[in-house]
């Protein structure tokens, strides 16, 4: 969406920006040299650098191992996805590379999953991963993950307890507990059409239980990760429809290692967990047990005042079908969820929120209606 919204603005200057650097799609570009190895020798010297490298000055360097990696890579996910400087897309030579660790620091212009820059010094900040913080010293396991007095699937040797460590017998964590989709030379679905298969789904994106069907993550990638962002310039997010096991939303995705976070249709998961399950919190109603993810707004008391209003993509609201819908505004059937509040990978706020929560006081007056809770809660400001 990105691209083309630029090309229409100002169609020059984009194709003489992009034209030179090829433009940013979803399959990776440039030299087969600027991410594979075939020998790892560079003038005697090996290549290959990994746990803890970094891009340095264009070059991956920093690394305190040198081990084997697959497909002849350089380096590994956190490796290449790291800068020691502040830009968040980098150009190596043709090869345009999102930035998800600034070691140097939060950056002025974090990608739309945040960035992992503040977890090693602050646990809250975002998902603690392998190769970037040790596990959170607070949160023994992801919360909303608790079955029956134990943790979601595996008891142990899982990145639903924390993605912060090493696993053995063929799981894989860290940035691949999340992402195991990866595909990196993935063919892309039509500009503007929902990710598929062979593009690797939304963002490379996927649970790993078979059992769920074969379907993954859905959603419409902003060709530049939102960098720039405007109403109609930004990521499109599937809301889950009324089922809990709806493989293709963003909210149940994150609900696949938060289970309880998510709120459920007839209460049936929170029965088998031996939570409250009484009348009144099971299904999607108020009151609620809490906040609700994957509900739509709406169209009654302070939440009619959101419905038509200018999307904002600080404050994402998800879309039930990725056939037909407007990108520029909230419509009827848009739902809350978990994106609306928290970034993927980590922020600069506590609990990985988009914005300050000690800043969104009551009857403050402030005029906050674009941020934050205020954003869907229209008459708590006034
Ligand atoms: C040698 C460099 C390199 C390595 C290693 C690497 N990536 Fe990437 N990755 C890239 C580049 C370049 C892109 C951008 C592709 C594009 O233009 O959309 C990318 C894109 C991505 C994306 C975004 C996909 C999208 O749809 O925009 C994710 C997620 C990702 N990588 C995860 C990973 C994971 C997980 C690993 C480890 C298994 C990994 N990467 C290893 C270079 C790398
Ligand atoms: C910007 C980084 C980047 C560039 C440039 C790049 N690759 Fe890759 N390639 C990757 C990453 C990351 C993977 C990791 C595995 C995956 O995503 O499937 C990969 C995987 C592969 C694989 C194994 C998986 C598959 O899809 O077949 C082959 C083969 C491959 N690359 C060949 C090439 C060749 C040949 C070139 C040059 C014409 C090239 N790559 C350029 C990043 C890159
Ligand atoms: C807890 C799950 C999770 C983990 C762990 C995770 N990611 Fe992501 N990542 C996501 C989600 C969700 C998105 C999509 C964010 C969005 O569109 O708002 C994403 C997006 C991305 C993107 C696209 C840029 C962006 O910000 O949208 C890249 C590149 C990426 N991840 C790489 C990585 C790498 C490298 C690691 C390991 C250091 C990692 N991710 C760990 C969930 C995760
Ligand atoms: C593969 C499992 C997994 C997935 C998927 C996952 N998380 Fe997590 N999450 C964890 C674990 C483990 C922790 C606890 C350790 C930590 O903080 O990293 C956690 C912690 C958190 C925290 C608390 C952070 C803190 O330290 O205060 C938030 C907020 C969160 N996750 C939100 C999300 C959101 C939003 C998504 C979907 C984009 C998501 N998670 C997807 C495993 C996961
Ligand atoms: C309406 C905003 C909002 C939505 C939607 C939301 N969260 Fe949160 N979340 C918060 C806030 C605010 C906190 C901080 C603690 C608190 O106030 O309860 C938090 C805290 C958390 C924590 C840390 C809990 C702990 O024990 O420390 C996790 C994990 C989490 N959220 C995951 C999720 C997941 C997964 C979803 C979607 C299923 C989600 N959140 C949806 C606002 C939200
Ligand atoms: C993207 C929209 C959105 C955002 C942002 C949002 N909410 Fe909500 N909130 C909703 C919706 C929708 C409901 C459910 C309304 C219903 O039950 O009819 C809800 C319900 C609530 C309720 C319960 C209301 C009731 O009638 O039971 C509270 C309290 C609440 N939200 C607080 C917050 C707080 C605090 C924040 C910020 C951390 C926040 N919300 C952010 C959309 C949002």
């Amino acid at each position: 969406m990105g691209k083309h919204r630029i090309i229409g603005l100002c169609g020059v200057l984009a194709l003489f920006l992009l034209g030179g650097v090829s433009s940013v799609i979803a399959a990776v570009s440039g030299q087969c040299s600027n991410c594979h190895t075939m020998h790892n020798s560079q003038n005697n010297s090996s290549l290959v650098s990994v746990d803890g490298a970094k891009w340095v000055n264009g070059t991956i360097t920093g690394g305190s191992g040198s081990g084997v990696q697959r497909q002849l890579l350089v380096t590994d996910c956190v490796g290449c996805h790291s800068n020691a400087g502040t830009e968040t897309i980098l150009r190596v030579g043709s090869s345009v590379i999102p930035i998800v660790y600034n070691t140097g620091g939060y950056p002025d212009k974090p990608l739309a999953g945040g960035n992992f820059a503040l977890v090693p010094g602050d646990d809250s900040k975002g998902h603690n991963v392998l190769g970037i913080a040790n596990p959170d010293s607070k949160i023994a396991y992801a919360p909303g993950g608790k079955y029956n007095g134990e943790r979601i699937g595996c008891a142990s040797n899982s990145c639903h307890n924390s993605l912060a460590v090493v696993l053995t017998g063929g799981r894989e964590g860290g940035c691949k507990g999340c992402h195991n989709r990866v595909k990196h030379h993935g063919v892309d679905p039509a500009p503007g059409t929902p990710e598929n298969a062979a593009s690797g789904w939304y963002r490379f994106l996927g649970n790993h239980d078979i059992t769920l069907g074969g379907g993954s993550v859905v959603g419409i990638e902003d060709t530049d990760w939102e960098y720039t962002k405007s109403a109609t310039d930004h990521n499109v997010y599937r809301g889950g429809t009324a089922l809990y096991e709806d493989v293709e939303a963003m909210s149940r995705f994150c609900a696949g290692c938060h289970g309880l976070f998510h709120a459920n249709t007839a209460g049936a998961d929170e029965n088998a967990l031996g939570f409250d399950n009484s009348a009144a919190t099971d299904g999607m109603g108020s009151p609620w047990l809490r906040h609700p993810a994957d509900f739509a707004i709406p169209n009654k008391g302070e939440y009619a005042q959101v419905l038509g209003v200018d999307y904002n993509p600080d404050v994402p609201v998800a879309k039930p079908n990725l056939a037909s819908y407007d990108a520029g505004v909230v419509q009827l059937g848009d739902m809350v969820m978990c994106l609306s509040c928290h970034r993927a990978h980590g922020s600069n706020y506590s609990d990985m929120l988009r914005w300050d929560y000690t800043t969104m006081t009551a009857h403050g007056y402030a005029g906050d209606q674009t941020t934050g809770c205020f954003y869907c809660h229209r008459t708590k400001d006034t």
